[in-house]
């Protein structure tokens, strides 16, 4: 691994050169950050199980036509991903209140939105990731117009599908973050969805107990972070949906 070539290391991931040009090998590490990186800690085996959820989302959302970067899993943390050039934008989709939004507009945690709702933050550690509009990310050109519809339009289309695939195996999906990348092939640019979709970025409740599955145990000191991790691995995998 380290005669490789390290591309760009983040707080739960590392990207390295790839076999063929275009292709690069995300690497699912150990470290939980919250807050923005002013809690930290290691939760032992977090990455392989968010390499093997995030395989079987990805997987699914390729077979349905979803564009994205996810080519196959290699080994137990690591997946070969195409390489985009990264939209600095994190797109949230929510359809049940938890999180910034209760605090922001004074809601109850819990409470299911009238529809799904897509929100913007703009990605810069050093700020905060702060929320912004659809006009900053046209007026500075982080997308284009017509990018933004594709994506907002993506957004949708996933959330629907997730909703429906962690439905099936009794989880809620209360809300996840995505992220998305330009493709370059030829003179063709494709806008694709990047990065991972895993407990670390997906509120994930239990229907039945409405138990916490997801980053939010580390974030309110709850423990039991990796058990709730494997429940939802568990699930997934035992449950191929039919495709
Ligand atoms: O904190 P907030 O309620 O805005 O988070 C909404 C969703 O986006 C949560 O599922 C959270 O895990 C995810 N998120 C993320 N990375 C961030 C901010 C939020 O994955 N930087």
């Amino acid at each position: 691994m380290s005669r490789r070539n390290k591309i760009y290391e983040g707080k739960a991931k590392i990207l390295y050169e790839g076999p063929e040009p275009g292709t690069l090998i995300q690497y699912f590490k150990d470290d939980a950050t919250a807050f923005n990186a002013q809690k930290r800690a290691t939760l032992q085996g977090k990455g392989v199980l968010n390499n093997c959820i995030s395989e079987h989302v990805f997987t699914q959302l390729n077979a349905i036509g979803i564009p994205t970067h996810f080519i196959r899993r290699i080994n137990m943390r690591e997946q070969l991903v195409r390489g985009v050039e990264i939209i600095p934008v994190e797109f949230v989709v929510r359809n049940v209140a938890a999180g910034s939004i209760c605090k922001r507009l004074g809601l109850e945690e819990g409470m299911p939105l009238p529809r799904g709702i897509v929100e913007y933050y703009y990605k810069d550690d050093a700020l905060g990731d702060p929320m912004v509009g659809e006009e900053h990310i046209t007026a500075f050109g982080w997308a284009q117009d017509f990018e933004l519809d594709e994506i907002i339009h993506m957004c949708l289309r996933v959330n629907d599908f997730l909703c429906g695939l962690f439905a099936a195996i009794g989880i809620r999906l209360v809300d996840f973050k995505m992220e998305f990348g330009r493709l370059y092939t030829d003179d063709l640019m494709q806008i694709i969805l990047a990065d991972e979709i895993s407990p670390d970025n997906c509120r994930l409740w239990d229907m039945k107990t409405n138990e916490k599955l997801d980053k939010d145990r580390f974030r309110r000191d709850m423990g039991g972070e990796i058990e709730a991790y494997q429940e939802v691995a568990r699930r997934l995998v035992s449950c191929q949906a039919p495709i």
